[in-house]
């Protein structure tokens, strides 16, 4: 339908239907199934009437393509003008076939195989009748004590953008209407989410819009220029506002600024929840404050459906407002062909083809083995193939790898570590032992694992989070390993055996306890349904790891936030002089992070030589050309992503000691010399001023490229 035939049935619909399609619920209301989804926040008292929920627009969390089509028909079996249901739901990370989770992928720094694993997600949600999916997370993070760092590529502006737009490719497509197997995406959480205070979710998040701008906001933007159809607005406040009912925020940057006019839904509650902030007395004001924000979709709360009419009626909403938000969601009702085809691509044979199938189980192997990061390694790794190995620890046989927002994907479906280290250590032996649970240990399971380890050459520890451990509301003061897994660490190293670590979790972690004391450390994440075959790939050098950190691992929660983009303070501390007192430092830790971000180590090793620049000075209108030479100095082939840093020396406002501006990958033969090469232009050295004007400053600017945001080749030039 054109924009003036759905203008049309707007103006057929009665008030209570308007409003009715601005309301979302989970199945738990409808008729039609008893399978009810998933509930992923909260169930609260609605009081909506049963004409609410025969008129209700949206379903979350149901997926299944014959209740979807069962529930779809029984609602239009009761639709007065026959508008179709849309089904949203959290396809995260895949839908059954389970991928990396997102702070993983974002570790492969591979767009193309980040676009392919929401493409498949997309396909295996749409052939079992969701048409939309909650994502990309594109929020930025800084603190691990957050438990949704997981859900999101990391701490960089740049490569989240990237990421946000890979992303948004592979859910949506070129043409939602003509290609039925894919979906609309939701760019979340907008705005700044993943920076609470004390990394607690849901916690006060505070900050300039200068800094908004230049470090959150790049990544929903990046989201929107791809043409991802919704945004989802976040539980907490800005600027002392709920991002549900901010204004200056939803309406004027999200709508006006950056002309965005496609649906906005709340978070789970959220609406209502702007009592609990203190920013709305009741449901009413909460309801005035959310509409004029231009919120179009209230999820989980009456809010909507319950006070519209009043302030309609008393003329403190302009029903015109109401208009606007349901002609958006008719037009993405449109846009995905639900008029023409209310079943879209729900179809039970195909879902039984399609879903969890080995081509998709394949791309989540790949992603999986190029998403890990070798964080330590003194040769023990990789595994001979007549290795003698023990593999110790909670992780051993696990499937607890999926991580949070795993969507219907399945635990007991997850390839295991230790049932794929057995099958590739065919010439040696593999024995397994617990050791200990997650987060207890017991004398007889120690007195197991020495046994066990005793009779081994070489000891695997299989350590880690459960999934429950992060996530959303799995925040965490204590970011180290579980106590009863670093004893275990401690009983097994009296051995005096060669000791390699994997690592499965859903945060950076601080790694004391573990990281001195193993000779290897494996970073595995929630590797997905395949997570256990491709970290044994790893482990016997079937595959050469190649991911590179995009969180940095703190020295402990006392650094946090710790980040690779900071500004250089006042009193920089001198690491040549650390006795120093009156400078910016701790007495009791460094100030680096353990880990940097774009950090990650290979099974082969990478000099770097030979930085040129074209030129030390530059036009705005010119560009110059940055070459560096990589030589793989090892005995393996190899892939090395060379990374590019700018500094601009001085600002308007203080700038970061040097920001990502770009990246290759070079695939290297032993001996091989490659050259990686970047162009820089004035539009790369733009930042946010103090008048939030974007535009770049004359002067000295410092380039850095190396295998990660510490270990670099240094160049410089003018702006003139
Ligand atoms: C949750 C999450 C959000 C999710 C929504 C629907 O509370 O914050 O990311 O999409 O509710 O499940």
């Amino acid at each position: 339908m054109d924009n003036q035939q759905l203008q049309g049935l707007v103006e057929q619909m009665t008030l209570e239907e308007k409003i009715a399609q601005l309301l979302q619920l989970t199945a738990h209301f409808h008729e039609g199934t008893d399978n009810k989804g998933q509930v992923t926040g909260p169930m609260e008292e609605m009081g909506i009437t049963e004409g609410v929920v025969t008129a209700s627009g949206s379903i979350l969390g149901l997926s299944g393509a014959q209740a979807v089509i069962d529930v779809q028909q029984a609602y239009l079996s009761k639709s007065r003008l026959g508008i179709p249901l849309l089904f949203m739901a959290d396809v995260i990370h895949g839908f059954k076939t389970i991928f990396p989770i997102p702070l993983a992928i974002g570790c492969s720094w591979d767009m193309e195989l980040a676009e392919k694993s929401a493409e498949i997600a997309a396909k295996e949600s749409a052939v079992s009748g969701i048409h939309v999916t909650f994502a990309p997370m594109v929020d930025l993070v800084r603190d691990p004590r957050w438990g949704r760092v997981m859900e999101t590529t990391g701490e960089d502006p740049y490569l989240n953008s990237l990421f946000a737009r890979a992303f948004v490719r592979g859910y949506q497509g070129d043409n939602l209407k003509e290609n039925p197997d894919r979906l609309a995406a939701c760019v979340k959480h907008f705005a700044a989410y993943g920076a609470p205070e004390g990394g607690r979710d849901y916690n006060t998040v505070n900050m300039s819009e200068r800094n908004l701008r230049e470090q959150y906001l790049p990544a929903y933007k990046a989201a929107l220029d791809e043409g991802c159809e919704m945004v989802m607005t976040s539980f907490n406040t800005v600027d002392g506002i709920p991002a549900t009912g901010n204004e200056k925020l939803t309406r004027g940057i999200l709508r006006d600024e950056w002309g965005f006019d496609g649906v906005v839904i709340s978070d789970w509650a959220s609406i209502r929840e702007m009592i609990a902030h203190g920013a709305a007395e009741d449901d009413c004001e909460a309801a005035y404050r959310a509409i004029r924000a231009g919120v179009d979709i209230e999820m989980m709360t009456p809010c909507y459906v319950n006070q519209l009419p009043k302030l309609i009626e008393s003329g403190r909403v302009d029903e015109a407002l109401i208009d606007e938000a349901v002609l958006r969601i008719l037009r993405l009702k449109d846009k995905l062909g639900l008029f023409e085809n209310p079943l879209r691509a729900a179809d039970p044979e195909r879902e039984r083809e399609v879903v969890f199938c080995e081509e998709h189980r394949n791309v989540s192997h790949e992603l999986a083995s190029k998403s890990s990061v070798l964080l330590k390694n003194n040769g023990i790794l990789p595994l001979g193939p007549d290795a003698n190995v023990a593999l110790i620890g909670p992780f051993a046989q696990s499937n607890d790898i999926l991580g949070w927002w795993s969507c219907v994907g399945a635990k007991e479906d997850a390839v295991q570590l230790g049932t794929s280290l057995q099958e590739r250590l065919s010439g040696g032996k593999l024995a397994i032992s617990e050791g200990c649970g997650i987060d207890s240990i017991s004398q007889e399971q120690i007195h197991a694992a020495l046994e066990t380890a005793r009779s081994a050459d070489v000891i695997v520890l299989a350590l880690g989070e459960e999934s429950a451990m992060s996530g959303e509301g799995g925040s965490r003061t204590n970011i180290r390993l579980p106590e009863a897994q670093l004893e275990l660490v401690k009983q097994l190293k009296t051995l005096g055996k060669p000791l390699a670590a994997v690592i499965f979790n859903g945060r950076p972690l601080d790694l004391h306890g573990i990281f001195e004391e193993a000779d290897a450390v494996l970073e595995a994440w929630f590797p997905g349904s395949e997570g256990g075959a491709a970290i044994a790939d790893i482990l016997v050098g079937r595959v050469n790891p190649s991911a590179r950190l995009t969180m940095s691992f703190p020295q402990s929660v006392g650094q946090v936030p710790v980040y690779y983009n900071h500004y250089n303070t006042g009193r920089p501390m001198n690491p040549q002089k650390t006795e120093e007192r009156y400078v910016s430092k701790y007495i009791d830790s460094p100030n680096d992070p353990l880990l940097p971000f774009g950090f990650g180590l290979s099974y082969t090793t990478f000099e770097y030589s030979d930085l040129t620049i074209s030129g030390h000075e530059m036009k705005a209108e010119e560009q110059l050309t940055v070459q560096v030479k990589v030589t793989n100095t090892g005995s393996r082939e190899g892939v090395e992503t060379v990374q590019l840093y700018i500094r601009d020396v001085a600002g308007e406002v203080v700038r970061p000691m040097r920001e990502l501006k770009g990246f290759e990958k070079l695939l290297l033969a032993p001996g091989e010399t490659g050259t990686a090469t970047f162009t820089i232009t004035e539009e790369l050295l733009r930042y946010h001023h103090s008048d939030l004007s974007f535009t770049s400053d004359p002067g000295t600017f410092q380039v850095f490229v190396g295998s990660n945001s510490r270990d670099t080749l240094e160049q410089s030039f003018k702006l003139v």
